[in-house]
């Protein structure tokens, strides 16, 4: 008789258990990855025909921008489209001078140069002069850049049609797989029409070891900052409900894990989950960097001037589209560029010089870092805002 409701309760126990895992990993989108309102926007970018110069929008914030802030407004009609800065939507400490931001917007507008033209559009973009400065105490929009839209022959191209599969790659990859030549030749060349910026590439170990060792203690200073950890932190979306509700901010996943683990992460309490993460962190992110056949940087002759960050993101964006449409992945890691602004920020003594050995040419300021190999894993789309939102 004991035995029996013993058994009854266990059987009871269970039940309800399983039945609030269940709810739980249902209520955290764990069955649910790349869907809702939050993904529309990758799927619906071409599908209505009669959008005009709302087209070249939808392919613009499809763009990376950092920890996904998505910084841009547009202001649209039939023959320009402004882009704008949202100086709110800022990383605070982590990016004190907005300069990614504006690489961001270059992203941006490198999408919307690319969808002009396979829509027919002959366009020409014209960028605001200017040197960054601390964010405003009063943040508002701010002008960066202009495209003019006259008639043109329509021209798709293998990097428009990678757009809605260009993603930021976090896991593993293959260390075994080199880059090939062909490809590396190619991209060292992307830049040649933006003569403000300049692509250099490191396949060799020696050199890959160094610019891990310097990523990897710029990334640790960082972040053991409180203010840049709280700042970067309110751009964490852990809850499938923020992510549904906010639509953007960097996601579990995004986080490049296998998806079982994926799933475990997405049902974890929040303070569990940041110290998986903080123990996970100590040597994961070097090796990642390390397995990587190719790290290259990104540098520009003035890494504040407002018009290089622009040039500078439009040619990332280029690449990973680039890297996309023949089958490889990329992950930017710019810690050890952050460091520099963080330094200066602080008015510490600066250690730019040290990504300046490794590139051996003092005229060129590094300014964006990022690997590339063949991927174990799928990368997962991150969350966007829609259009409506980002229109003024
Ligand atoms: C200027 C800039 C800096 C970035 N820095 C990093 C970085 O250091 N580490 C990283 O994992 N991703 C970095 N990213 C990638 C963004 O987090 C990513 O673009 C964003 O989350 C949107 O995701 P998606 O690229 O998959 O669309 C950076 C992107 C930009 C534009």
């Amino acid at each position: 008789m004991l035995r029996r409701s013993f058994l009854k309760g266990a059987g009871v126990v269970t039940v309800v258990v399983a039945g609030g895992a269940v709810w739980r990993a249902c209520d955290q989108g764990v069955f649910s990855v790349g869907e809702g309102p939050a993904y529309e926007p990758w799927k619906d970018w071409r599908k209505d025909s009669n959008d005009g110069a709302l087209a070249l929008v939808r392919a613009a914030i499809l763009a990376a921008s950092p920890h996904n802030t998505q910084p841009w407004l547009f202001k649209v009609t039939n023959s320009s489209i402004e882009l704008h800065i949202d100086t709110s939507r800022n990383v605070g400490a982590l990016d004190p001078y907005l300069r990614e931001q504006h690489i961001g917007l270059g992203c941006a507008l490198e999408n919307l140069m690319l969808a002009a033209a396979a829509n027919g559009y002959q366009a020409t973009s014209t960028l605001v002069p200017g040197k960054l400065a601390p964010i405003p105490a009063a943040p508002k929009p701010q002008l960066v850049a202009r495209v003019d839209l006259a008639v043109g022959k329509p021209d798709a191209s293998e990097l428009y049609d990678a757009i809605p599969r260009r993603h930021t790659n976090r896991s593993a990859y293959n260390p075994r797989k080199p880059i090939p030549p062909e490809f590396a030749e190619t991209l060292r060349h992307l830049a040649s029409d933006l003569p403000d910026v300049r692509i250099f590439l490191f396949t060799a170990p020696a050199d890959r070891n160094r610019l891990v060792e310097i990523s990897s203690a710029a990334n640790a200073e960082i972040y053991s900052d409180p203010q840049i950890r709280g700042d970067s932190d309110r751009w964490m979306r852990l809850r499938w409900s923020s992510v549904q509700k906010f639509r953007d901010g960097l996601t579990i996943d995004a986080f490049g894990l296998p998806p079982i683990a994926t799933g475990v992460s997405k049902m974890m309490p929040l303070s569990m989950l940041r110290w998986a993460a903080s123990r996970g962190a100590k040597t994961g992110y070097s090796d990642l960097m390390l397995n990587a056949p190719l790290i290259g940087i990104l540098a520009v002759p003035d890494r504040y001037d407002q018009a290089h960050c622009l040039r500078a993101g439009r040619v990332w964006q280029r690449a990973h589209l680039l890297a996309t449409a023949r089958g490889l992945a990329s992950r930017p890691c710019n810690e050890a560029v952050e460091i520099i602004d963080h330094e200066m920020a602080l008015g510490k003594p600066s250690r730019a010089a040290l990504l300046g050995e490794v590139m051996g040419d003092a005229a060129w300021q590094p300014t964006f870092v990022f690997y590339m190999g063949y991927p174990t894993l799928q990368a997962q789309a991150s969350p966007r805002r829609p259009i409506e939102n980002v229109l003024v």
